[in-house]
């Protein structure tokens, strides 16, 4: 019998590839997604790439009880992967409350059902965010962990002490907190990508959507940084490479490789790209010209930040394979995909 794995926020973007690659490995998967920030028709991009449809439930795992009853009713999950929270730096600080009791309530409710109901394993979804601006390049497992710049990244931080505490005194719980750097691009099938509500905050879709004329011209978040071109640094991830570490993750635990009761990792390339950098690949990838102005830097943000993935590629076994033009692309394919469709 295939295994089955609990995906929360398996519509998102990151949750929905990562669906498409744990049924592509053979895994069977029930999602919960409450749909506040993405949509059902999701499952039909999945369906269509894998051939399979996932189960799927649709309720806030804030609530308690409809939790509970989820749990008895699929009595055998094999693992969890929690990726359902709210993510916006700029809004968590306009509603820190409001992000505290989302992505708290939700991963202790999880914890306590996983404790309930004898489901051993959860795959966290973290942030680079928890290293704030590293003292050094590239950024290793080991960095300090900073202030937090936003309460979200706060509830990043908080989430890992958490499942920290928790696994320390239940050795029947594993966990792998990943911490994803800037994931990018989406299936190369163009069926399920990204899809911002509203305006977008990220860096990527807010190029696509300039590019195909929803937006006048992207902003250029600070040229003054102490960087060779200027522009701040991050390390593009691509978003399939990146839904992978969760199936090689899933596997880790299941296999019994696991070193300690909760590890974490770095997800990115190691290689840090400037914003300019972003836009001279994406025009080079897809022959589209960008309108864009340099504007003051945004609050909040730090100036570099990239992976060192040793750790990762060494203990876990997995590499970001993707070259970015390649994902770029497939970001385009996919914004163009959405807006013909
Ligand atoms: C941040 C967090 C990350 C979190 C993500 C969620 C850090 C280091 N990273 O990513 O953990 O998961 O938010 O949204 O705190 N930029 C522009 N113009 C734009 C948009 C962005 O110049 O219109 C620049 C930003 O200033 C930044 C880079 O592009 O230098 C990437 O920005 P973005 O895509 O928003 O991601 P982060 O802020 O790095």
């Amino acid at each position: 019998m295939n295994k089955l794995i609990l995906v929360t926020g398996g519509t998102g973007y990151i949750g929905s590839h990562t669906v498409v690659e744990l049924m592509n490995e053979g895994f069977d998967v029930v999602i919960i997604d409450n749909l506040s920030n993405s949509e059902k028709s999701v499952l039909d991009g999945i369906a269509e790439i894998t051939g399979r449809r996932p189960y799927f439930e649709q309720f806030d795992i804030c609530d308690k009880e409809k939790l509970d009853n989820f749990f008895r009713v699929y009595k055998k999950l094999d693992a969890i992967i929690h990726f359902a929270a709210f993510k916006a730096v700029g809004e968590s600080i306009e509603k820190p409350l409001s992000y505290y009791q989302n992505n708290l309530v939700s991963l202790m409710n999880l914890l306590k059902g996983m404790n309930d109901y004898n489901v051993p394993y959860i795959v966290f979804s973290s942030s680079c965010t928890v290293y704030g601006e590293p003292d050094e390049l590239p950024v290793t497992e080991q960095a300090p962990i900073k202030v937090a710049n936003s309460p979200y990244g706060n509830t990043k931080q908080i989430s890992e002490e958490i499942i920290k505490d928790t696994v320390d005194v239940n050795h029947n719980l594993k966990a792998i907190a990943l911490r994803y750097f800037n994931p990018i691009g989406a299936h190369n099938s163009a069926l399920i990508g990204e899809l911002p509500v509203g305006v977008p905050d990220n860096l990527v879709p807010f190029i696509t959507q300039t590019a195909i004329g929803i937006r006048d011209e992207l902003k250029v978040f600070g040229n003054d940084y102490n960087t060779p071109d200027g522009s701040a640094i991050r390390d593009y991830i691509n978003v399939v490479d990146l839904a992978k570490a969760h199936v090689v993750s899933v596997k880790r635990m299941l296999e019994d490789k696991c070193k300690s009761n909760v590890e974490f990792f770095n997800l990115g390339t190691g290689k840090g790209s400037s914003v300019l950098e972003i836009i001279n690949a994406f025009e080079k990838a897809t022959g589209e010209k960008l309108t864009y102005k340099i504007v003051d830097r945004r609050v909040g943000d730090v100036e570099s930040v990239y992976a060192d993935t040793k750790f990762a590629n060494e203990e876990l076994g997995w590499k970001a394979e993707t070259g970015l033009e390649e994902t770029l692309l497939s970001a385009w394919s996919w914004e163009k995909y959405i807006r013909n469709k």
